[in-house]
């Protein structure tokens, strides 16, 4: 971060055509794609440019990459997806606009929960704009494939393993998944999530503490983990989440275990929840909510007009009228809680009504799969402890548990 810090200089200095904005985010699937160009559009229906610069892949790690790399030879995007602790990063070392003012004149104190504003500041001010809320620990079904078994669409983790082994032996797929490390990780975050439940899920990726790291309720996610991978298909290596839902929209596969943007995979595709598809919480973790909030930071800039495109856009993303509109197509709900959801469908409003009852109740986790409670850095070497050990059996659970401390620890260096 040090050397990116240093091209700061060179990056404000730098400026393309005034007017306009150069957006690096990574929403590139087909309900993701959906969402975004409705702010392009409303940005350009205000007269402001906007520049896409979308880096598909890996949940953002592609994206991520990029931006370091772009730091790195001081040609910065004006405004990027960036989210989680990694905001405090990027701010602590000046490169990102105070967005304050606007915070102000738009509220954001009273409308959004503390839990999530405390992740959109640095030093005690505000560096980024909320979209959303999205939910975690979410199981995608396919009905017609539960109709077909026979069988009821599973609640709790021991119940999984009994359906599933009945749609394996009738054909299907009983678990989309695709091999890449974050997705694999996503699976384990509900699973540690109905495992461990909230306030020690809390207590070991959040707080880092290295008894609840090395727990038996660890271990027991951990093999709990690795005993799915048997529902999963032989072409899942490489496979994106997109095409990973595709399998459950196509009736080709029973469930996956993914957040709610894969909703918005089932929308593009004019799909109907309860009736072409269930969403219900992940096995085992109904009263709990796993969070992850998209959000946009800016880039300092000197150039006036970029500043009154970039002050256009932070302003426009907390709207009530685009969260409506972004979050319906997102699959995620309103990051303003003071909107009336009743135009959204079953599962934003299950959504909605599980966010307020898990902060009601103290069981709102921040994410550790989606970048909200360690940072990427960290976040990279545990996706790669889990992986191994997801693929590979000869992979020690006492070392894997070892590594993944150490992982998690990390985020205190
Ligand atoms: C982001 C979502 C995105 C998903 C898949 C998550 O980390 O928060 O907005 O849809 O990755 O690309």
């Amino acid at each position: 971060m040090k050397c990116l810090a240093a091209s700061l200089v060179l990056a404000t200095s730098l400026s393309s055509h005034a007017g306009d904005v150069e957006v690096l985010h990574w929403w590139t699937s087909g309900g993701e794609a959906r969402s975004v160009d409705s702010l392009k559009q409303m940005m350009n229906e205000k007269g402001h440019e906007w520049r896409d610069f979308a880096v598909p892949g890996r949940a953002g790690e592609s994206a991520i990459n990029t931006l370091r790399i772009r730091a790195l030879s001081g040609n910065l995007p004006d405004a990027a997806q960036i989210k989680g602790p990694d905001i405090k990063d990027w701010g602590n070392f000046g490169f990102l606009t105070n967005l304050d003012r606007i915070a102000q004149e738009q509220g954001w104190d009273s409308l959004l929960p503390k839990r999530i504003s405390d992740i959109l500041k640095a030093n005690g001010h505000y560096v980024a704009v909320p979209f959303n809320i999205h939910r975690v620990n979410w199981l995608w079904a396919n009905p017609d494939i539960f109709k077909d078994v026979g069988v009821a669409v599973p609640t709790t983790l021991d119940e999984f393993f009994i359906v599933a082994e009945k749609i394996k032996k009738a054909g299907y797929i009983p678990l989309a998944l695709g091999e890449e490390p974050w997705q694999e990780a996503t699976l384990f975050d509900s699973i540690a999530l109905a495992t461990l439940g909230a306030a020690d899920y809390r207590r070991a990726f959040v707080k880092q503490d290295s008894d609840t790291l090395s727990s038996d309720k660890m271990r027991e996610a951990l093999v709990t983990f690795r005993k799915m991978k048997a529902f999963t298909d032989d072409d899942a290596p490489g496979r994106n989440w997109s095409d990973t839902t595709s399998l459950v929209i196509e009736g080709k596969a029973a469930m996956q275990v993914m957040g709610d943007w894969a909703k918005g995979e089932f929308a593009a595709k004019g799909k109907i929840p309860g009736r072409d598809f269930i969403c219900v919480p992940a096995p085992g973790t109904q009263h709990q909510f796993a969070f992850n909030i998209d959000s946009f930071v800016f880039f300092k800039s000197s150039d006036k007009r970029k500043v009154d495109s970039q002050e256009a856009l932070a302003t426009l993303i907390m709207t009530p009228n685009f969260q409506r509109i972004f979050n319906k197509d997102k699959g995620s709900i309103p990051v303003r809680l003071d909107m009336n959801l009743s135009d959204f469908d079953s599962c934003a409003q299950n959504s909605f009504n599980a966010f307020t009852r898990a902060a009601a109740s103290d069981k709102l986790v921040p994410s550790f799969s989606h970048d909200m409670a360690v940072g990427r850095a960290s976040q990279r070497a545990m996706f790669d402890v889990l992986s191994q050990f997801f693929n590979n059996n000869d992979q020690s659970i006492d070392e894997t548990l070892r590594q993944l401390r150490a992982a998690v620890m990390a985020a205190n260096l």
